[in-house]
Protein backbone atom coordinates (compact mmCIF):
# COMPACT_ATOMS: atom_id res chain seq x y z
CA UNK A 1 0.00 0.00 0.00
CA UNK A 2 1.28 3.01 -0.86
CA UNK A 3 1.64 5.91 2.21
CA UNK A 4 -0.44 8.74 2.09
CA UNK A 5 1.15 11.73 1.38
CA UNK A 6 2.30 14.02 3.76
CA UNK A 7 -0.28 16.89 4.52
CA UNK A 8 0.93 20.41 3.45
CA UNK A 9 0.93 22.91 5.90
CA UNK A 10 -2.40 24.87 4.42
CA UNK A 11 -3.76 21.38 5.09
CA UNK A 12 -2.84 21.13 8.38
CA UNK A 13 -4.24 24.63 9.22
CA UNK A 14 -7.17 24.01 7.58
CA UNK A 15 -7.55 20.62 9.57
CA UNK A 16 -7.13 22.48 13.09
CA UNK A 17 -9.34 25.08 12.07
CA UNK A 18 -12.41 22.47 11.64
CA UNK A 19 -11.43 20.75 14.74
CA UNK A 20 -11.51 24.55 16.10
CA UNK A 21 -8.08 25.12 17.28
CA UNK A 22 -7.64 28.84 15.89
CA UNK A 23 -5.50 30.45 18.21
CA UNK A 24 -2.10 29.36 19.57
CA UNK A 25 -1.78 29.60 23.50
CA UNK A 26 2.29 29.55 23.70
CA UNK A 27 5.19 29.76 20.87
CA UNK A 28 6.06 25.86 21.62
CA UNK A 29 3.83 22.60 21.15
CA UNK A 30 3.24 20.88 24.24
CA UNK A 31 3.30 16.76 23.40
CA UNK A 32 0.22 15.98 26.06
CA UNK A 33 0.97 12.16 25.25
CA UNK A 34 4.98 12.51 26.33
CA UNK A 35 3.56 14.06 29.71
CA UNK A 36 3.68 11.90 32.73
CA UNK A 37 1.19 10.34 34.81
CA UNK A 38 -1.02 12.88 36.20
CA UNK A 39 -1.88 12.56 40.01
CA UNK A 40 -5.21 10.82 41.26
CA UNK A 41 -6.47 14.54 42.03
CA UNK A 42 -5.27 16.48 39.28
CA UNK A 43 -9.16 16.84 38.27
CA UNK A 44 -9.65 18.73 41.49
CA UNK A 45 -6.67 20.41 41.63
CA UNK A 46 -7.79 24.54 41.19
CA UNK A 47 -5.98 26.05 38.17
CA UNK A 48 -3.71 29.33 38.84
CA UNK A 49 -4.94 32.00 38.88
CA UNK A 50 -4.36 36.39 38.59
CA UNK A 51 -4.81 37.30 42.21
CA UNK A 52 -6.91 40.35 42.17
CA UNK A 53 -5.65 42.31 45.32
CA UNK A 54 -9.40 44.33 44.91
CA UNK A 55 -10.88 40.85 45.62
CA UNK A 56 -11.50 39.29 49.43
CA UNK A 57 -9.38 36.18 49.41
CA UNK A 58 -12.31 34.01 50.42
CA UNK A 59 -12.38 30.73 49.47
CA UNK A 60 -14.61 28.03 48.65
CA UNK A 61 -13.90 24.63 50.04
CA UNK A 62 -12.63 22.27 47.54
CA UNK A 63 -14.87 19.16 46.59
CA UNK A 64 -13.98 15.83 47.25
CA UNK A 65 -11.47 14.48 45.08
CA UNK A 66 -13.12 11.94 42.35
CA UNK A 67 -10.56 9.00 41.31
CA UNK A 68 -9.76 9.37 37.72
CA UNK A 69 -10.83 5.50 36.97
CA UNK A 70 -14.45 6.20 37.80
CA UNK A 71 -17.05 6.61 35.08
CA UNK A 72 -18.37 10.08 34.45
CA UNK A 73 -21.22 10.82 36.55
CA UNK A 74 -24.36 10.65 34.85
CA UNK A 75 -25.99 14.59 33.22
CA UNK A 76 -28.63 14.59 35.46
CA UNK A 77 -26.03 14.18 38.91
CA UNK A 78 -24.28 16.87 37.26
CA UNK A 79 -26.65 19.06 37.09
CA UNK A 80 -28.05 18.10 40.27
CA UNK A 81 -24.36 18.94 41.83
CA UNK A 82 -23.81 22.01 39.54
CA UNK A 83 -27.41 23.37 41.56
CA UNK A 84 -26.41 22.28 44.95
CA UNK A 85 -22.65 23.52 44.17
CA UNK A 86 -23.85 26.99 43.26
CA UNK A 87 -26.44 27.26 46.13
CA UNK A 88 -24.22 27.21 48.84
CA UNK A 89 -22.17 30.43 47.39
CA UNK A 90 -23.28 33.35 49.73
CA UNK A 91 -20.58 35.66 47.47
CA UNK A 92 -19.23 36.17 44.09
CA UNK A 93 -16.09 35.03 45.16
CA UNK A 94 -17.19 32.41 46.36
CA UNK A 95 -19.39 31.01 43.30
CA UNK A 96 -15.86 32.04 41.24
CA UNK A 97 -13.45 30.09 43.30
CA UNK A 98 -16.68 26.90 42.89
CA UNK A 99 -16.88 27.19 39.46
CA UNK A 100 -12.74 27.26 39.50
CA UNK A 101 -12.64 23.73 41.24
CA UNK A 102 -16.24 22.89 39.14
CA UNK A 103 -14.88 19.77 37.01
CA UNK A 104 -18.80 18.96 35.68
CA UNK A 105 -18.77 20.98 32.50
CA UNK A 106 -16.17 19.02 29.55
CA UNK A 107 -16.07 22.86 28.21
CA UNK A 108 -13.46 23.90 31.28
CA UNK A 109 -11.01 21.58 29.71
CA UNK A 110 -10.73 22.83 26.10
CA UNK A 111 -10.96 26.61 27.38
CA UNK A 112 -7.99 28.36 28.60
CA UNK A 113 -9.77 30.27 31.81
CA UNK A 114 -12.61 30.92 33.40
CA UNK A 115 -14.84 34.02 32.44
CA UNK A 116 -16.69 35.01 34.89
CA UNK A 117 -17.83 38.27 34.95
CA UNK A 118 -16.74 42.01 34.17
CA UNK A 119 -17.84 45.19 35.65
CA UNK A 120 -18.91 46.31 38.49
CA UNK A 121 -20.81 43.92 40.79
CA UNK A 122 -23.13 46.46 42.65
CA UNK A 123 -24.62 47.53 39.65
CA UNK A 124 -28.29 48.15 38.89
CA UNK A 125 -27.93 46.56 35.69
CA UNK A 126 -26.99 43.25 34.71
CA UNK A 127 -26.36 42.19 30.89
CA UNK A 128 -25.91 38.66 29.93
CA UNK A 129 -24.53 37.19 26.88
CA UNK A 130 -24.32 33.35 25.97
CA UNK A 131 -20.65 32.46 26.02
CA UNK A 132 -16.83 33.74 25.69
CA UNK A 133 -15.46 34.10 22.25
CA UNK A 134 -11.73 33.70 21.47
CA UNK A 135 -10.55 37.29 22.47
CA UNK A 136 -12.52 36.78 26.01
CA UNK A 137 -10.90 32.94 26.76
CA UNK A 138 -7.63 34.54 26.21
CA UNK A 139 -8.10 38.13 28.77
CA UNK A 140 -10.53 36.00 30.88
CA UNK A 141 -13.26 39.03 30.97
CA UNK A 142 -16.81 38.49 28.98
CA UNK A 143 -17.29 40.91 26.08
CA UNK A 144 -13.70 41.95 25.51
CA UNK A 145 -13.49 41.42 21.25
CA UNK A 146 -15.25 43.00 18.43
CA UNK A 147 -18.51 42.56 19.65
CA UNK A 148 -17.72 43.35 23.35
CA UNK A 149 -16.64 47.12 21.91
CA UNK A 150 -19.89 47.31 20.54
CA UNK A 151 -21.73 46.39 23.77
CA UNK A 152 -19.42 49.01 25.24
CA UNK A 153 -20.81 51.60 22.74
CA UNK A 154 -23.68 50.29 23.07
CA UNK A 155 -23.59 50.95 26.91
CA UNK A 156 -22.43 54.40 26.51
CA UNK A 157 -25.49 56.00 24.35
CA UNK A 158 -27.53 55.28 27.64
CA UNK A 159 -24.70 57.11 29.66
CA UNK A 160 -23.43 53.77 31.33
CA UNK A 161 -19.88 52.17 31.18
CA UNK A 162 -18.50 49.11 33.04
CA UNK A 163 -17.97 50.58 36.09
CA UNK A 164 -21.70 51.08 36.28
CA UNK A 165 -22.85 47.61 34.81
CA UNK A 166 -22.13 43.82 35.48
CA UNK A 167 -21.79 41.64 32.55
CA UNK A 168 -21.54 38.06 32.44
CA UNK A 169 -22.60 34.80 30.40
CA UNK A 170 -24.63 31.87 30.39
CA UNK A 171 -21.55 29.72 29.62
CA UNK A 172 -18.49 30.78 31.83
CA UNK A 173 -15.94 29.07 29.41
CA UNK A 174 -15.44 29.58 25.47
CA UNK A 175 -16.73 26.58 23.43
CA UNK A 176 -13.90 25.09 21.10
CA UNK A 177 -14.45 26.55 17.64
CA UNK A 178 -17.12 29.15 19.34
CA UNK A 179 -19.06 26.45 18.60
CA UNK A 180 -22.73 26.49 20.07
CA UNK A 181 -22.84 24.94 23.45
CA UNK A 182 -25.05 22.10 23.87
CA UNK A 183 -28.05 21.69 25.81
CA UNK A 184 -25.97 19.42 28.63
CA UNK A 185 -23.45 21.90 28.79
CA UNK A 186 -26.52 24.80 29.29
CA UNK A 187 -28.05 23.16 31.75
CA UNK A 188 -25.17 22.21 33.74
CA UNK A 189 -24.13 25.88 34.18
CA UNK A 190 -27.46 27.53 34.64
CA UNK A 191 -27.61 27.34 37.93
CA UNK A 192 -24.12 29.38 38.13
CA UNK A 193 -25.48 31.93 35.94
CA UNK A 194 -28.50 32.29 37.93
CA UNK A 195 -26.74 32.28 41.31
CA UNK A 196 -24.32 34.48 40.26
CA UNK A 197 -27.52 37.19 39.23
CA UNK A 198 -29.20 36.60 42.50
CA UNK A 199 -26.10 37.08 44.78
CA UNK A 200 -25.41 40.63 41.52
CA UNK A 201 -29.41 41.13 42.57
CA UNK A 202 -29.36 43.99 39.69
CA UNK A 203 -33.03 45.77 38.91
CA UNK A 204 -32.57 45.35 35.74
CA UNK A 205 -31.66 42.53 33.76
CA UNK A 206 -30.26 42.64 30.17
CA UNK A 207 -30.37 38.87 28.22
CA UNK A 208 -28.20 39.50 24.67
CA UNK A 209 -29.47 37.43 21.65
CA UNK A 210 -31.68 34.25 21.61
CA UNK A 211 -29.67 31.57 23.66
CA UNK A 212 -29.08 33.61 26.92
CA UNK A 213 -33.14 34.76 26.18
CA UNK A 214 -34.24 31.14 26.13
CA UNK A 215 -32.25 30.10 28.72
CA UNK A 216 -32.75 32.76 31.58
CA UNK A 217 -36.06 33.46 30.49
CA UNK A 218 -37.42 30.39 29.92
CA UNK A 219 -39.15 31.31 26.11
CA UNK A 220 -39.09 29.09 23.10
CA UNK A 221 -39.79 32.39 21.17
CA UNK A 222 -37.04 33.73 18.86
CA UNK A 223 -35.88 36.98 19.75
CA UNK A 224 -37.86 39.40 17.45
CA UNK A 225 -40.95 38.14 19.10
CA UNK A 226 -38.97 38.47 22.87
CA UNK A 227 -36.74 41.84 22.09
CA UNK A 228 -37.77 45.35 23.77
CA UNK A 229 -40.81 43.82 26.35
CA UNK A 230 -40.56 44.23 29.61
CA UNK A 231 -40.90 40.68 31.21
CA UNK A 232 -40.01 39.26 34.82
CA UNK A 233 -37.04 37.46 36.28
CA UNK A 234 -37.22 35.72 39.56
CA UNK A 235 -33.87 35.66 41.02
CA UNK A 236 -34.76 33.47 43.59
CA UNK A 237 -35.35 36.36 46.63
CA UNK A 238 -37.27 38.47 44.55
CA UNK A 239 -38.54 39.33 40.96
CA UNK A 240 -36.54 41.83 39.11
CA UNK A 241 -37.22 43.57 35.15
CA UNK A 242 -35.51 41.57 32.63
CA UNK A 243 -35.73 42.96 28.54
CA UNK A 244 -33.98 40.65 25.96
CA UNK A 245 -32.44 42.77 23.15
CA UNK A 246 -29.99 41.66 20.02
CA UNK A 247 -27.01 40.44 20.81
CA UNK A 248 -23.96 42.56 19.54
CA UNK A 249 -22.65 39.65 17.32
CA UNK A 250 -25.43 40.05 15.52
CA UNK A 251 -26.20 43.55 15.01
CA UNK A 252 -22.27 43.71 13.40
CA UNK A 253 -23.54 41.15 10.82
CA UNK A 254 -26.84 43.02 10.88
CA UNK A 255 -26.82 46.74 11.18
CA UNK A 256 -30.04 47.79 10.35
CA UNK A 257 -31.39 46.33 13.32
CA UNK A 258 -29.36 48.64 15.21
CA UNK A 259 -32.57 50.78 15.34
CA UNK A 260 -34.50 48.34 17.32
CA UNK A 261 -31.58 48.11 19.53
CA UNK A 262 -31.63 51.76 20.17
CA UNK A 263 -35.07 51.45 21.16
CA UNK A 264 -34.44 48.77 23.38
CA UNK A 265 -31.79 50.76 25.39
CA UNK A 266 -33.88 53.42 25.52
CA UNK A 267 -36.62 51.70 27.19
CA UNK A 268 -33.81 50.32 29.49
CA UNK A 269 -32.26 53.61 30.19
CA UNK A 270 -35.88 55.43 31.06
CA UNK A 271 -36.64 52.09 33.70
CA UNK A 272 -33.03 52.57 35.02
CA UNK A 273 -34.35 56.21 35.79
CA UNK A 274 -37.32 55.43 37.00
CA UNK A 275 -36.35 52.89 39.30
CA UNK A 276 -33.59 55.55 40.68
CA UNK A 277 -35.98 57.72 42.13
N1 LIG B 1 -20.31 36.73 22.92
C1 LIG B 1 -20.90 36.42 24.10
O1 LIG B 1 -22.04 35.98 24.16
N2 LIG B 1 -20.19 36.64 25.21
C2 LIG B 1 -18.94 37.13 25.20
O2 LIG B 1 -18.35 37.30 26.28
C3 LIG B 1 -18.36 37.43 23.96
C4 LIG B 1 -19.07 37.24 22.83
Amino acid sequence: MTPEPAPSVSQLLSFYLEAGVDCALSEEPINRLAEPDRPADFKTAAPARDVNPSRPTETAPTPPAAPLSEPPPAPDAVIASARETARTASSLEILRDLLEKFDGCALKSTATRLVFADGNPTARIMFVGEAPGRDEDIEGLPFVGRSGKLLDRMIASIGLDRTKVYIANVIPWRPPGNRTPTPQETQICLPFIQRQIELVDPDILVTLGNPSTQTLLATREGIMKTRGRWLSYDTGTRTIRAMATFHPAYLLRSPSYKRLSWQDLRAIAKALSQSAS
